[in-house]
């Protein structure tokens, strides 16, 4: 920015949806760093008005967009926002998230319909407006979405947020294929941190503390369960959003504390054939053996918290 080193997002422009705090927030401030502009946009005027003065007065740009992700409008007035403030975009971030948990019976229509319009229809209608302004304007875009390990594993409580952030990892199967000749990329980042969507996580709770004391985060957090603070993602972030990342796309990769990792796309662990198609004889014949052989698990499996880390009243 100030520095006479050009910075690897110099020039660029970038939109971080739901960027008054937390992850986005720590996206949009790295993004500034790597010489990015940024669109800021929140539900949450303070917020957003907040993080705009945050990256200013680290001597970056950055403007406000206070508008609800998941209309049309609201995402064209987003690609409006970056084209008025600084004259073009080039990253879309798409990170505005609420939660609505509640198991599958007492899950309202309302619930559903409210995480899936902010999360799903939300990152559809951002990245298919900010594709289009690519493609009009000859823009080798760069789109970054954000998954869930939810969206991965599943998770007990959170049937809206797992169909969310799964269907966002489908939708990025997709348009890795259909933008790749635009020379636009796409990719998922599944992160895991503390910020206010984690704070209530029991299991979390010590290196919740820890970060709020401002305390290092224990290793066992930073490490095994790939738990750290919201900067320690947005390295990624920034590194995706840049020509350096030109031949990555369609990848969903994991990052968390110490951690990164690359998710594998669902394959057949196994393939059989019987002539002339599988009658109900032939399953039950065979069916019980291969699922005996291949069977996956379900949910993630977090190891035991060490002793020194659990909290007294910790469920
Ligand atoms: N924190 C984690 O460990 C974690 C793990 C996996 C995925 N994520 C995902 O990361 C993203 C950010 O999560 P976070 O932990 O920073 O949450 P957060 O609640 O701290 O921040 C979310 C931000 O989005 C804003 N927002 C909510 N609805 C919006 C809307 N309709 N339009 C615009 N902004 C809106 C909120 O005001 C808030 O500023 C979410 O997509 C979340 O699902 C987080």
């Amino acid at each position: 920015m100030t520095s006479a080193a050009r910075t690897p997002l110099e020039g660029r422009v970038a939109v971080v949806t739901g960027s008054g705090q937390g992850l986005g927030l720590s996206y949009a401030r790295e993004l500034a760093r790597q010489g990015a502009a940024v669109v800021i946009n929140d539900v949450d005027q303070q917020a957003a008005d907040a993080a705009v003065d945050s990256i200013v007065e680290d001597g970056g740009r950055a403007s406000a967009v206070v508008a609800p992700v998941g209309s049309t409008e609201t995402a064209t007035a987003l690609v409006e926002g970056a084209v008025e403030a600084f004259g073009r975009l080039d990253i879309l971030v798409t990170n505005a998230g609420i939660l609505r948990d509640r198991s599958l019976l007492k899950m309202t229509d309302e619930d559903f319909d409210a995480v899936i319009g902010v999360h799903l229809r939300g990152t559809f209608v951002c990245v298919r407006e900010a594709f289009r302004h690519f493609k009009e304007n000859g823009v080798a875009g760069r789109i970054i979405t954000i998954g869930s390990p939810t969206g991965q594993y599943g998770t007990f409580g959170q049937t809206n947020y797992a169909a969310a952030k799964a269907g966002i990892v489908g939708m990025v199967r997709t348009w890795a294929q259909e933008m790749a000749r635009a020379g636009v990329t796409v990719n998922t980042v599944v992160p895991v941190a503390a910020t206010a969507m984690t704070e209530t996580v029991p299991y979390f709770r010590a290196a919740v503390e820890a970060e709020r004391a401002g305390e290092p985060v224990p290793a066992f957090f930073r490490r095994d369960l790939g738990f750290g603070s919201a900067a320690d993602v947005s390295g990624v972030v920034a590194h995706l959003a840049s020509d350096e990342a030109s031949d990555i796309s369609g990848q969903v990769i994991g990052v968390g504390g110490d951690r990164l990792q690359i998710f594998s796309h669902p394959q057949p662990v196994a393939t059989e054939y019987e002539d002339g198609g599988w009658t109900r004889e032939a399953v039950a014949r065979r069916l019980p053996a291969l699922i005996a052989e291949h069977r996956q698990p379900v949910g993630e499996t977090l190891p035991p918290l060490p002793e020194e880390l659990q909290s007294q009243d910790a469920s």
